[in-house]
């Protein structure tokens, strides 16, 4: 092989050998460069005769074509490869599924929540809504439970190191039950504003409402939580009494446990705020808790006090009220045992749900 050959034959396996487009070039240098081998032999043919001159130029240059072809294929192999690992890198495969973020959805006490509402809403009921931190007053003494009723004790009650314009203390309220007075009191004032603006209606339009939200107790156990909610129901009229109270509550029960095979009984109870107060127990005639009596709700006439406390005369107004845990009734639609569970977020349980 001559020396050209192997000039050309070193300069492609420098190209090959060089892995970046920058040693590719300072290969190149090596030989095309101006202190290149080829660069070197041409500065040399200056000494020989021009015959010689005529075929070592020929000689020469078409060592000098190959390597620079040599180098334009390792060039394009280089450019070619960095593409190939680009379109890698970027690789887009769309036939995979997308990633998308889960649909959500509603907790099953909000599901629970919503259905009260909406099953008393198609009853004739507004559906209001108050304070979670509540005064002395509604909370406890215009209910008619006494200062030293057991249910304003240190155990059983989040008290808020503060007290309002009139001096009561502000607690967690521990039932519904103050939007009994809150929204009877609104209700009586708009109408009686509306009197004063000369357009008195026949009769006080009946106060209908259910009053869900949440409550706070000391207390916490598979069945108790320190937060947990409440709806409370109030019916006051002229002509309302506790059948009103049985239909409502049946009818309420079949919807939302969407079954019509199902006994409701009062059981004789105690309720500051209602007199005479039952207990409302329900039982299945069919599944799995069939036959079992279980609590859903506390009840009762509205006590002359309170509705006195309203505004109204007890003379002249009646009604019933009722207070039902909503995390009870999502646990026996849902068959929930353990209250917990609602509380502690785990995905895989509230999924279920969907
Ligand atoms: N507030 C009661 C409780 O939390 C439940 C209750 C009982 C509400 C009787 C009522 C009622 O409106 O009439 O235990």
């Amino acid at each position: 092989m001559n020396e050209l050959d192997s000039m050309v034959d070193s300069a492609t396996a420098a190209f090959a050998g060089a892995a970046t487009p920058a040693d590719l070039e300072n290969a190149k240098a090596l030989f095309l460069g101006k202190t290149g081998r080829v660069t070197e032999l041409m500065k040399g043919m200056a000494a020989l005769p021009v015959e010689e001159k005529k075929t070592r130029g020929a000689a020469i240059n078409l060592a000098k074509q190959a390597i620079e072809a040599a180098l334009n294929a390792r060039r394009q192999a280089l450019a070619d490869a960095e593409l190939q690992a680009q379109l890698h890198a970027e690789a887009l495969d769309v036939t995979l599924p997308g990633r998308t973020r889960g649909q959500g959805g509603l907790h099953p006490i909000a599901l629970a929540w919503e259905r009260v509402e909406s099953i008393f809403n198609s009853m004739g009921f507004d559906v209001a809504d108050g304070p979670e931190i509540e005064n002395d007053w509604f909370n406890f003494t215009a209910l008619n439970n006494p200062p030293n009723h057991p249910a304003r004790s240190m155990q059983d009650t989040f008290y808020v190191d503060m007290n309002d314009e009139q001096g009561q203390p502000y607690c967690l309220r521990t039932h519904t039950s103050p939007m009994q007075i809150r929204y009877a009191v609104a209700h009586v004032k708009k109408h009686a504003a509306a009197a004063v603006a000369g357009t008195p209606p026949e009769t006080m339009p009946e106060i209908r409402v259910i009053a869900p939200g949440r409550t706070y107790r000391v207390d916490s156990d598979a069945t108790h939580s320190p937060m947990f909610h409440q709806f409370e129901g109030l019916w006051i009229g002229e002509n309302v009494n506790f059948k009103d109270l049985k239909v409502t509550f049946l009818n309420f029960c079949k919807a939302f446990f969407e079954t019509g095979d199902l006994t409701l009984r009062f059981r004789p109870s105690y309720f500051p705020f209602t007199e005479p107060s039952a207990e409302i127990d329900i039982a299945f005639n069919s599944g799995p808790l069939a036959g079992r009596w279980l609590e859903v709700a506390g009840s009762g006439q509205v006590h002359p006090t309170v509705v006195r406390n309203m505004g109204l005369d007890p003379e002249k107004y009646i009604g019933f009220a009722f207070g039902s845990g909503i995390d009870r009734l999502a646990m026996l639609r849902y068959g929930v045992n353990d209250l917990r569970l609602f509380f502690e977020n785990d995905v895989r349980f509230l999924s279920q749900f969907q």
